[in-house]
């Protein structure tokens, strides 16, 4: 069940989240005019924290709101002590908009974002054992896939339809190839061989993607950045999906194809689950040290 945090990191300070108030004249409140990023403390070390920084730098950098995330690792750790959760498992959200301004589309000049953090305990089992199915949509969001903004309508509405039938997650196609999820990212096997749509405007680059595109090439499990198109579909072996909360979830059925009877994960899933649940174990605080 979804909880909201005790404390809140709002534009320098750490206050109780009931006190937190942005105005109305934000731009992510106006326009969803704003860039976000959700880790994890597994084991109390940041998983891979150094590119979830990166990624939300770049992303900031794509939509031209200028911020130094570099401020983030000594605020962080001063937000996961004020919320008690040091040691434990927790994921961090961290939001930054570009900032209050008069109502105007055009970028406003000389404004100050609003930087927002909250950490919230999340425990994840060891390894998703448990497979989920998803359905198929026309992937109806922007051309912009690669922009981890804060306006997610698109991906909500695709959710959403998921839930309400039933189902763990959308997958979306754009001319007949398979892009992403709603919050995740998917990978097939076929042949043996490991696939998954390139790192273009047309999907998040995950980092558990990354992760895993990795652990595929450290462990010669062949793997393509090559997008697998609709009709494919029925020739696929295994699939699965990808992302910080979803960690590895292996697809028991898109829409009427069927690849697990019987929770019988397919053996390269498994074998990619295992390399995952080997490296969180090998972790150690990676999210770059304050001097
Ligand atoms: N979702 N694709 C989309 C559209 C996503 O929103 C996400 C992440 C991913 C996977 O990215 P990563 O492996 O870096 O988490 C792919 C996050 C977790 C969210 O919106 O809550």
């Amino acid at each position: 069940m979804a909880n909201y945090p005790d404390k809140v990191f709002l534009n320098g300070e750490i206050i109780p989240s009931t006190e937190a108030k942005v105005s109305v004249f934000d731009r992510g409140f106006l326009f969803g005019d704003g860039i976000y990023e959700v880790m994890l403390q597994i084991n109390g070390s940041y998983f891979f924290g150094q590119e979830h920084l990166n990624r939300l730098s770049e992303c900031l950098h794509k939509i031209n709101i200028e911020y130094d995330v570099t401020v983030l690792p000594e605020i962080l750790k001063k937000l996961v002590s004020v919320s008690n959760l040091e040691h434990k498992d927790c994921l961090i959200y961290i939001q930054v908009t570009r900032g209050i301004a008069p109502r105007k589309h055009a970028f406003p000049l000389d404004i100050e974002p609003t930087v927002m953090a909250y950490a919230l305990p999340f425990l994840l089992p060891e390894i998703n054992d448990k497979p989920i199915s998803v359905i198929t949509q026309k992937d109806f969001r922007w051309h912009r896939c690669d922009i981890k903004m804060t306006s997610l309508l698109g991906n909500v509405m695709a959710n959403d339809w998921a839930i309400k039938n039933g189902h763990f997650e959308t997958v979306f196609y754009r001319d007949d190839k398979i892009t992403e999820a709603s919050h995740s990212n998917i990978f097939f096997v076929k042949n043996d061989v490991v696939y998954t749509h390139p790192a273009d405007e047309n999907i998040l680059n995950g980092i558990t993607r990354a992760i895993v595109i990795n652990l595929c090439k450290k462990n010669n499990i062949e793997v393509q950045e090559e997008a697998i198109m609709q009709s494919d579909l029925p020739m696929v072996n295994e699939a699965f999906l990808t992302g910080t909360s979803t960690q590895i979830a292996a697809i028991n059925m898109i829409d009427d194809h069927v690849y697990i009877k019987n929770n019988k994960i397919g053996p390269i899933t498994k074998k990619i689950q295992q390399l995952f649940l080997n490296l969180k174990n090998s972790q150690t605080k990676r999210l770059p040290q304050v001097s």
